[in-house]
């Protein structure tokens, strides 16, 4: 997929008003903003567009409300964490769409910026309603899509409004990530390797398939290597495993030996009676689990042999972590792997799920060159799917660059 689409940076914006659809579909914890990697990710843009003085109309999503207003998906949490970040006030609209909106969105003055109430809460955004997507046209003059996490879905914010405005751009945010993940997809260079982990093979498996064919070593830690583990027949103890999905596991391995894509299981784990914290926990000598334990991160020869694997790559995905992260010690692996990867020569991108959250939250976003704020968008893009809110950039009015 060519992607050739106008730039933010090449909009004459001063004075405009500007409806930027971001990603703020953010983690809540306790009504506050628990990850704020999508909200920095969108600054480059949002500082471009106040610097030049546009009149700034913000459009996200948050959650799955279903087409029905629920307080505890408001983008109000999104408020404080945006403008400090920002160093700029923000104001927010108690709606996306109508008559008191479009009055907040006329009082704009240049550099200001109003950030719209959940798109969600009406039902026209996920069926992609033409009459919604003109009504949010409608606020702005200039449309900047910046929400890569949301490209994979055609929705009135993503590809209907592209068809009622003048011209439509690519935000800064969107234009790296295409950059980075289309060098992954199109331009990489060998061994090509891919770190999977986390907690649901059933979460993996589309992934799985697609990369298989693709990468040249797959390297599996996370609860899903115990389903693969048990699909060889392994003893995996009391270690979490999908039972439904042993025989689709079964499928894969044998995909990867046919096509000799070599794919990794730990050759030990980090073990312990039980996931709580404080519980006592030990490396078990070989690939086998025993009776009665779990195993919650790769133990220390896996630690060893993915950090030589990875030495030599020159290309590495990484999706979800190694182990349960969130509990010292078994946050060791995920640590160990992506020191490797910081230490190798090779092109490094992490993508889809929670992967840059967890990333994020070990502090570990700089070993790698590019930490996707996708999740579905950068798989299915990695997947090869040429994504609807891409396509409809190319598309639209305004001319592609
Ligand atoms: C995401 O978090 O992957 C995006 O914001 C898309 O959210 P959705 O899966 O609810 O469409």
């Amino acid at each position: 997929m060519n992607f050739r689409k106008l730039s933010v940076r090449d909009l004459d914006v001063r004075g405009q008003r500007v409806f930027v659809r971001v990603d703020f579909n953010v983690p809540l914890r306790a009504g506050s903003v628990g990850d704020d990697t999508r909200l920095k990710a969108s600054l480059p843009t949002l500082q471009l567009l106040a610097e030049r003085k546009a009149r700034i109309i913000l459009a996200s999503h948050l959650g799955r409300p279903k087409g029905k207003k629920a307080q505890a998906l408001s983008l109000a949490p999104v408020v404080d964490p945006l403008s400090t970040l920002l160093s700029r006030p923000v104001r927010m609209a108690a709606d996306c769409v109508g008559p008191e909106v479009e009055g907040r969105v006329r009082d704009l003055a240049e550099g200001e910026i109003l950030l719209l109430e959940n798109l969600r809460f009406h039902e026209g955004e996920e069926a992609n309603d033409p009459d919604f997507a003109s009504q949010l046209a409608g606020l702005g003059n200039l449309f900047v899509n910046d929400a890569f996490g949301s490209a994979h879905r055609s929705h009135a914010s993503v590809v209907g409004i592209t068809r009622h405005l003048s011209s439509s751009a690519a935000g800064l945010l969107l234009e790296r990530e295409m950059e980075m993940l289309s060098r992954l997809r199109e331009h990489h260079e060998s061994p090509y390797i891919a770190v999977l982990g986390g907690a649901k093979v059933s979460d993996k498996m589309d992934l799985l398939h697609n990369l298989i064919g693709k990468v040249d070593a797959i390297l599996i830690g996370g609860a899903m290597a115990y389903t693969f583990m048990k699909a060889k027949g392994m003893s995996v103890g009391a270690s979490r495993i999908e039972q439904d999905k042993i025989e689709h596991a079964k499928v894969i391995l044998a995909r990867a030996q046919e096509t000799g894509v070599g794919l990794h299981l730990p050759q030990d784990h980090v073990v312990a009676p039980s996931p709580e914290p404080g519980a006592t926990c030990r490396a078990t000598r070989g690939v086998s689990i025993e009776k009665g334990m779990i195993a919650l991160d790769i133990g220390p020869k896996t630690r060893e042999s993915y950090r030589k694997e990875i030495a030599s790559a020159r290309t590495i995905f990484w999706n979800g972590p190694l182990g349960m992260f969130e509990v010292p010690p078994y946050d060791e692996g995920t640590r160990a792997v992506a020191d490797g990867i910081d230490t190798s020569r090779s092109f490094s991108v992490v993508g889809g799920g929670d992967s840059a959250a967890a990333v994020n939250a070990l502090d570990l976003g700089a070993h790698f060159n590019h930490v996707s704020t996708g999740g579905g968008a950068s798989l299915e893009f990695l997947a090869g799917v040429d994504l609807p809110g891409i396509l409809a950039l190319s598309r639209a009015k305004g001319g592609t660059a």
